[in-house]
């Protein structure tokens, strides 16, 4: 049925209406001091959001375009960075860093499990005389629906004195990232996640540690040049063009969180991680990661017996609802289960019972009718 879409995938995702209607007002000037005062409500919302007291910059980018920003204003070519990958987006940021010619050396995990601190410290420890200049870690690795420890690795990555960058894509807006308290130097995250918003806009939080590297940073850069952003954001302003309407949406966005509040949303985004992953559970449906790892933000389930693609197509076709599948060797291996941002208990007691309803239909045999929703319900209802 036509807008009824529900979208249960780790990005984009859902969009209240009030943020969908702010939207649609006229464009305002960019260099009016209507926008000005715009841009400085949210910037503060953003600091609140972020935990910090350090700049949080503003860019017409996607995700990828915040964490390519903190690449290139920060490290020089031949640098050597640290860079942790468990899944498609630490490989990303490989990409990246090989891309502009860095020197990296990687700390992985198998794509599910969870990145392992000591080895971040062994490497640390072995750089005696600190040629590490970055140490690299995505927060929430949604290929997987794995969390790594960002709070250990960051506390090494402090004794060692490396700049600590992060892929915070998933991760803010659904669980705590605080970035002065755990001394984050560079957080990167999109707009279309735990944000409450369409995608489009990019954001990066600096600490000034990360600005003395800036002065010395010889990467080529102009549109991303974080050096523009922060002095224009030194006057409530912007160095180019910004898509206002975005910014009239993140005034809204910020408001909503605002009014629930940091601990409530990360309590939300933990109790619909624990109902799907009981749900799961209670289908004998298997989790891709850990129990100690599992993301606040995306579940992936490997089921076995039942075709994960059919299961997706089903609730497509049926019920309006989008999950994610796998990506690259994971496709059709996995699906995954976005919940983050504006998503509510309803939505996952509504996921669910579609869910085993799409079991039903393909045969799948393993499961009590009933089970996967009255185990998310006593997770909701605790
Ligand atoms: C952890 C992570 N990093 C980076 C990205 C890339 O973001 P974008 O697609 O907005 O460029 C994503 C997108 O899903 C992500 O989940």
């Amino acid at each position: 049925m036509d807008d009824k879409l529900m979208l249960m995938i780790p990005g984009p995702t859902p969009v209240p209406e009030s943020v969908l209607l702010a939207m649609a007002k006229h464009p305002i000037g960019h260099r009016s001091g209507d926008f000005f005062k715009i841009i400085a409500e949210v910037t503060e919302g953003l600091k609140w959001l972020h935990q910090t007291q350090n700049d949080v910059l503003i860019l017409a980018a996607s995700g990828t375009g915040a964490m390519e920003a903190g690449i290139i204003n920060f490290l020089s070519q031949g640098d050597r960075v640290l860079v942790t990958t468990n899944g498609k987006f630490g490989d990303r940021w490989v990409e990246i860093c090989e891309v502009y010619g860095l020197n990296v050396e990687k700390v992985t995990a198998e794509w599910g499990k969870v990145i392992d601190p000591e080895a971040v410290r062994a490497s640390l420890e072995a750089d005696a005389d600190k040629q590490i200049k970055a140490v690299i870690v995505t927060h929430s690795e949604t290929s997987t629906g794995v969390i790594n420890d960002l709070e250990t690795i960051s506390r090494y990555v402090k004794a060692h004195g490396a700049l600590m960058m992060v892929d915070a894509v998933t991760s803010l807006g659904a669980t705590s990232v605080p970035i002065d308290a755990w001394g984050l130097d560079v957080v990167a995250s999109g707009s279309q996640k735990g944000y409450m918003l369409p995608p489009g806009l990019g954001f990066v939080a600096v600490s000034p540690k990360a600005w003395e590297a800036y002065a010395t940073a010889k990467l080529p850069r102009f549109y991303l040049d974080l050096g523009k952003y922060r002095k224009e954001a030194a006057k409530n302003s912007h160095p180019f063009t910004p898509p206002v309407n975005m910014f009239f949406a993140l005034q809204v966005a910020l408001g909503i969180m605002r009014a629930e509040g940091l601990e409530n949303i990360f309590a939300r985004h933990d109790r619909l991680k624990n109902a799907t992953r009981a749900a799961m559970k209670a289908l004998n449906l298997p989790l891709f990661a850990p129990d100690s790892a599992g993301s606040p933000a995306i579940t992936s389930v490997a089921p076995i017996g039942v075709d994960a693609e059919k299961i997706r197509s089903i609730l497509r076709k049926r019920f309006d609802i989008v999950m994610a599948g796998g990506q690259d060797h994971l496709s059709g291996k996995i699906f995954r289960v976005g919940h983050l941002g504006f998503v509510s208990d309803r939505d996952i007691l509504t996921a669910i019972s579609a869910l085993e309803a799409a079991l039903s239909e393909l045969g799948y045999e393993n499961f009590t009718a009933g089970a996967g929703v009255a185990a998310a319900a006593q997770v909701l209802t605790q």
